[in-house]
């Protein structure tokens, strides 16, 4: 579809010579052009169809050119609107380019004005469009639950399908900055897979698990001889991920002399085996990930600077799991589903002091940690549905963390006030009945016989939590937020 055919026209001015003359030019350039002959007509014209752009004048009756832009504003009417405008009221003009105007051409309408318009009007539809493309793209994303191997509905995540959608047709380099278990490197997968790479190798190395001299061998290679031992040559990193995507992980921890040669491969797109002298061209793209404190990083001369650059041309970063609350019911349900199968367990759901454990727990190892302790509890469970004393981690059993408040609604009648304490203290117990009894100052048989009839014959049951102290909210993570730049595709 050319340019022409996508946006129509739309020309207000009360003057017919204009709206004439206009009509008949833009008719000739092959665009639609429909014709307002004020300012309101204009907007209900413009209420009732799409058009790429509207020429407005200035100053018309009802409703001039500025009071039209920001009844458009108001009604979200996404029209690129340039003013025509007479001499006198060329600082209206500005203004109105300050509102959202796309541009603004002076009368009298002479030939070169009219070139200018000609010339003008394509790049005010380019606009159009491709402004209308995110905002197809922005609500294709709204509703999405999943993305590639991603799980997630929260805002959050949503802006992250989004951005690896624009971003992972080009070969700009990405780095991905989130707490460690946050999906870092499921998200340079999903880059990968949506890039027309996607039939390349991906090709992952991690940087903090290997020793200097090995990881210099695995990025780059070596010739025959290039050391005592190596009797065969070795590709690459760069070599194997040609035509595809290298991620490069936990970048933060690589030695700053190999960080030297992989900012000059980056550069060149051109890779010398360690002994060799040959320079061999890679065609790939790079994705790196760091779970460090990035500011910290780079003052420590951790990072260098320029490869930073190099790397972070878009940054997408993964909000830790404690900010999503919302993705975590969806996580923990599907994560049962997953490991009841892998199992053959028959577990169906969470209890609700289970829930509450879960909602209210600050997950500092994030989703792998929720999917480590809904495994852990689906294979623990010795019924259909998890507890709490099942899903606690264990390293938490002795220290459960909770926020200690519970907020009855007024409202509320005294069973469901009664309910919620019992729960929420027996859940920030990590499912001690001994200790929440003591809490509650009541008895543990009464405890178990409240418990037994708010969660049914299993909840209570599992055992195991014997909580000493509640401890203090475990520090945040320190990874640094960096808000990924929305980057508009085109
Ligand atoms: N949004 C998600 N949906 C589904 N699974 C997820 C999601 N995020 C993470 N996971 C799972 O959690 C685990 C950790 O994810 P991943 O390895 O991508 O994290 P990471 O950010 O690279 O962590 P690290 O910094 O420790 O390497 C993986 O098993 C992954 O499958
Ligand atoms: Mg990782």
């Amino acid at each position: 579809m050319t340019t022409k055919q996508q946006a129509k026209i739309l020309i207000a001015d009360d003057e017919r010579a204009i709206t004439d003359g206009l009509s008949a030019i833009l008719s000739d350039e092959g665009y639609t052009v429909d014709v307002a002959v004020d300012g309101q007509k204009a907007l209900e014209r413009l209420s009732n169809d799409a058009y790429g752009v509207i020429l407005a004048d200035l100053k018309m009756p009802k409703l001039d050119g500025l009071a039209l832009l920001k009844e458009m504003q108001q009604r979200e009417i996404h029209t690129e609107c340039i003013i025509i405008t007479g001499q006198a009221t060329v600082d209206s003009a500005v203004q109105a380019m300050r509102q959202g105007a796309y541009d603004y051409i002076e009368k009298p309408l002479n030939s070169e004005k009219l070139n200018r318009l000609k010339a003008l009007i394509p790049k005010a539809v380019d606009k159009f469009v491709v402004k209308q493309t995110n905002r197809a793209l922005t609500s294709e994303l709204a509703n999405l639950t999943h993305y590639g191997e991603l799980t997630g509905q929260s805002e959050q995540m949503r802006s992250v399908y989004q951005l690896i959608e624009a971003v992972a047709p080009s070969t700009a380099s990405v780095i991905i900055l989130g707490e460690s278990g946050t999906g870092k490197e499921l998200v340079a997968r999903a880059l990968h897979a949506k890039s027309d790479r996607e039939k390349g190798p991906f090709f992952a190395l991690n940087c903090a698990a290997l020793p200097k001299d090995i990881l210099e061998n695995e990025l780059f290679g070596h010739e025959k001889g290039a050391f005592t031992g190596s009797t065969n040559e070795k590709q690459g990193a760069f070599e194997l991920a040609h035509g595809g995507t290298i991620f490069l992980d936990e970048v933060a921890e690589m030695p700053t002399d190999i960080q030297v040669k992989l900012l000059r491969a980056l550069e060149s797109r051109q890779v010398r085996r360690l002994g060799g002298k040959r320079e061999i061209s890679v065609d790939i793209r790079v994705v790196a990930a760091t779970n460090k404190d990035l500011e910290k990083a780079l003052a420590d001369n951790e990072l260098r600077e320029d490869l930073y650059y190099r790397l972070a041309v878009v940054p997408i970063y993964l909000p830790p799991l404690r900010e999503r609350v919302g993705d975590i019911k969806l996580l923990a349900n599907e994560f049962l589903i997953r490991y009841s199968r892998q199992n053959n367990k028959k577990v169906t759901g969470f209890d609700d002091a289970a829930w509450e454990w879960i909602l209210s727990y600050n997950w500092p190892g994030n989703v792998r940690e929720l999917k480590n302790a809904v495994e852990r509890a689906v294979i623990m469970s010795r019924s259909s549905t998890i507890g709490a004393a099942d899903i606690v981690p264990r390293h938490l059993r002795a220290s459960g963390e909770i926020p200690a408040v519970v907020s009855v609604p007024v409202g509320s009648s005294l069973a469901d006030a009664k309910r919620q304490l019992i729960l929420r203290t027996f859940a920030s117990t990590g499912g001690d009945l001994d200790r929440s009894a003591k809490l509650l100052g009541t008895s543990t048989g009464e405890l178990r016989g409240e418990l037994s009839r708010l969660l049914g014959p299993n909840g209570a049951d599992g055992g195991g939590a014997r909580p000493e102290k509640r401890p203090v909210s475990a520090s945040p993570a320190k990874a640094k937020k960096e808000e990924p730049k929305a980057k508009k595709r085109r």
